[in-house]
């Protein structure tokens, strides 16, 4: 497949389009941002942890019933991906307070919920990804109430998967952030990353961070803890 031209350039990854219109690639960079870009740095090697690390649990939750993006791991920054519309809404879930949750409401870091959360948070930079309500995103058409139902089931289910996963790894899942689109046909599928950016993982057994917390609370050890967490994974995927 051919790498054309250059769409979109993020934060964490570039966008390129291909000579099919229907799949772009994704291109992982070790460029790291915090606090909506207030903290920048590199985390070296992160982009190509992330790669694999997202494709293969994205390959994982297809097998689950979860429909994702992923379609083929190029190399070792590059990946082929089924082209959405994103719904702009940053899903949340939840197993354990900790973060914005705990600094919004005034409330004690590392309490194990009886049952996860789902939350949504409107993507719009301008306006620092606002908390967002069910009712509001219908109100301004973000999604249809069939799809927010989609979506809400989906993130739960995702939850549910690589919660059970990360525990073979010896690894709590705490939280984590979803994006999902539109195919062509209005298919809502899991789209964007699952990665140590974009969730919260500790060692089971210590509690150690081993996510990008490390980088955003300047803890240290960024590198080592994004190489032993895909080793983690690794491991666990040979067994
Ligand atoms: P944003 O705030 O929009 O998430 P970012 O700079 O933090 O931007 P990056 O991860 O660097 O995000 O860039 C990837 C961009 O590609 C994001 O805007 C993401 O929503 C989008 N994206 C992810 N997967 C797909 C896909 N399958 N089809 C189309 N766009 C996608
Ligand atoms: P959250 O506690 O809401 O935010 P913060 O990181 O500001 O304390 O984050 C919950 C989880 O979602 C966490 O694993 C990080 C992830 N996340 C992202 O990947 N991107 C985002 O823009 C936000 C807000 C969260």
């Amino acid at each position: 497949m051919e790498k054309k031209e250059q769409l979109y350039e993020g934060k964490a990854k570039k966008v390129y389009a291909t000579d099919d219109p229907e799949l772009l690639i994704v291109s992982y960079k070790d460029d790291a941002t915090a606090f909506n870009g207030k903290k920048k740095g590199t985390i070296a090697g992160k982009g190509i942890i992330n790669n694999k690390m997202s494709n293969r649990l994205m390959a994982r939750l297809e097998k689950e019933g979860v429909p994702t993006h992923f379609v083929e791991e190029l190399n070792e920054r590059e990946t082929l991906v089924k082209k959405v519309k994103i719904v702009p809404l940053e899903v949340i879930v939840r197993n354990i307070s900790t973060g914005s949750f705990s600094k919004r409401y005034g409330f004690p870091e590392g309490v194990v919920f009886d049952e996860p959360t789902v939350e949504y948070s409107y993507k719009n930079d301008e306006l620092n990804d606002p908390l967002i309500c069910d009712s509001h995103v219908l109100a301004m058409k973000l999604t249809t109430k069939e799809e927010l139902q989609t979506i809400h089931d989906y993130a739960l289910r995702v939850n549910e998967v690589l919660k059970a996963f990360w525990l073979s790894c010896g690894v709590t899942l705490v939280d984590f952030k979803l994006e999902f689109g539109r195919l062509a046909d209005g298919t809502i599928i899991l789209a964007d990353e699952i990665s140590p950016d974009t969730s919260r993982l500790w060692d089971a057994a210590t509690g150690k961070k081993l996510d990008k917390d490390r980088f955003r609370q300047d803890l240290g050890g960024v590198e080592d803890a994004y190489q032993e967490i895909m080793g983690r994974l690794e491991a666990q995927l040979k067994a």
